[in-house]
């Protein structure tokens, strides 16, 4: 076929991640309506044909997250963390309170001053608490220890107590404390206690940050990893030597992927676990306690973790047997279950579809020299022998992952010979490299058997026997 460039260098690569995922129409009309409605989506088909590719173009459709979640102490019962909600609105407009009233060295008793490192106590002279000796009379503004000279260098105070008459006549304390600015911050009994309290409150972990990806993939099936945890602290959160049990709370995939996609490849796998999915799923909110219930994590338990995500599940279609029956229907019921194509009709549209997914795996290689036109044409013919060996009929593969195997394959060989494009050679070259194991085994020897391989312990692409 006559390309229309001389090398794929030419070819303009759409902005929309979703436009360079190819022959997959109806999947990728799907995921749009899937991002804009929030729908999960199932999608079922052969390895290497776009599936992991169209759950990360969807989640690229999403806006930013809106929400950071995350845990607080709780003083009354430390055990069971507080939840946390904050809108990015929120966050920007929140400012540390402040508490008691911030002085100058001038305006305290002197000898809270010179404790504090700010007045000389010879001349009575003010500077800067980390200048260890007075610069107006040159006195050491430290009290040395008697004995050995090595005291250290900066031994003020950062805090002095004090006492203060009210007006009423009774006595009350008042801390003085250094700021970090070098000013002096005065602190009644109440102002101490609210702030004590405040900075209880305040004891916070963030466990799904405001800047997140809108993407989380999790394979296999870890219950922790998809579910959340609390950690295990062998001193069973003890207040002074453990670990509080706020700090030891991790959120699971589902609540990072809130707001977001969260991709669940190879579904199957998921086993038992597809029915904490499901709650998940149809809550829209999931507790996060310890999950090894000898643990000390397991006491601990955060209720109602929002986790609003939009699933898109990945699966090869030999599998969809393994999938549970009640999570395959909640899919169905508000979402959509997409069969990917293997191939596509061997039209002039089709082939230059192909050039520009050759340009966009030399692109994403950043590598490898772009392809002329002739090479283009080989990955073509290879498309098409994939086609017919694969799904037995005439037409242009979609099982792209060989395709983009044999792509940098051909690139590296180009390079390795210092040329400026990728030619129909590399192409020819990189077949012969790229087949299987078991491929080689067939062309070296016609029949593996005659030639001893049954040690090999391969499968014959001829017959169904073991050779
Ligand atoms: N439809 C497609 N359009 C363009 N490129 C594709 C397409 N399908 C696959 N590819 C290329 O092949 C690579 C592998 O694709 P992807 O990981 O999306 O396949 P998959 O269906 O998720 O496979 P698996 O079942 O093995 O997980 C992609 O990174 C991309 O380079
Ligand atoms: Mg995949």
């Amino acid at each position: 076929m006559r390309m229309e460039f001389q090398s794929t260098a030419e070819i303009v690569l759409p902005k929309d991640p979703l436009e360079w995922v190819i022959g997959q129409e109806n999947a990728v009309r799907i995921a749009r309506i899937c991002a804009s409605q929030k729908r999960h989506i199932l999608l079922v088909g052969a390895p290497g044909t776009g599936k992991s590719m169209v759950a990360r173009a969807l989640s690229s459709l999403l806006p930013k997250p809106k929400c950071e979640l995350s845990v607080l102490h709780n003083p009354a019962r430390p055990e069971k963390p507080t939840l946390s909600v904050r809108s990015g609105e929120m966050l920007k407009n929140e400012k540390p309170k402040e508490f008691g009233t911030v002085l100058l060295p001038g305006e305290v008793p002197e000898f809270v001053s010179e404790q504090l490192g700010m007045r000389c106590r010879r001349c009575g002279g003010l500077s800067h608490s980390r200048i260890p000796s007075c610069p107006h009379c040159g006195a050491d503004k430290v009290r040395r220890p008697i004995l050995g000279l090595a005291g250290p260098e900066h031994a003020h105070r950062n805090f002095v107590e004090a006492v203060r008459m009210r007006k009423d006549g009774s006595e009350e304390m008042i801390i003085y404390e250094r700021t970090d600015d070098d000013r002096i911050r005065m602190l009644t009994e109440k102002e101490l206690k609210d702030r004590k309290d405040y900075e209880a409150k305040l004891m916070r972990k963030v466990i799904v940050p405001l800047n997140r990806s809108t993407f989380v993939q999790v394979v296999g099936n870890n219950e922790t990893e998809l579910l959340g945890d609390v950690r295990h602290d062998p001193y069973g959160g003890h207040p002074e030597i453990g670990m509080q049990p706020y700090m030891r709370v991790v959120a699971g995939a589902v609540h990072e992927a809130h707001e977001g996609v969260l991709f669940v490849d190879e579904m199957a796998t998921l086993g038992e676990t597809q029915r904490f999915l499901l709650t998940a799923m149809q809550e829209k909110k999931f507790s996060i306690t310890g999950r090894n219930p000898n643990s000390a994590g397991a006491a601990v338990r955060v209720e109602n973790v929002p986790c609003d995500f939009i699933l898109v599940g990945a699966m090869n279609i030999n599998d969809l047997g393994k999938l549970s029956p009640a999570l395959r229907s909640r899919i169905r019921g508000s979402g959509y279950e997409v069969l990917l194509n293997t191939n596509m009709e061997d039209t002039p549209e089709n082939c230059a579809k192909v050039a520009q997914f050759v340009a966009q795996e030399i692109k994403g290689d950043g590598k490898i020299p772009h392809a002329s036109s002739a090479a283009v044409d080989e990955i073509l013919e290879e498309s098409r022998r994939i086609c017919r060996a694969a799904d037995g009929k005439k037409g242009l593969t979609l099982r792209f992952r060989n395709l983009s195997g044999l792509i940098r394959l051909a690139g590296d060989l180009a390079k390795s010979e210092k040329a400026e494009l990728i030619e129909k050679v590399h192409v020819r070259s990189a077949v012969q490299f790229a087949k299987s194991a078991e491929e080689q085994l067939e062309d070296k020897y016609e029949n593996p058997w005659s030639a001893g391989m049954a040690d090999f312990g391969v499968r014959s692409r001829k017959g169904s026997e073991t050779v």
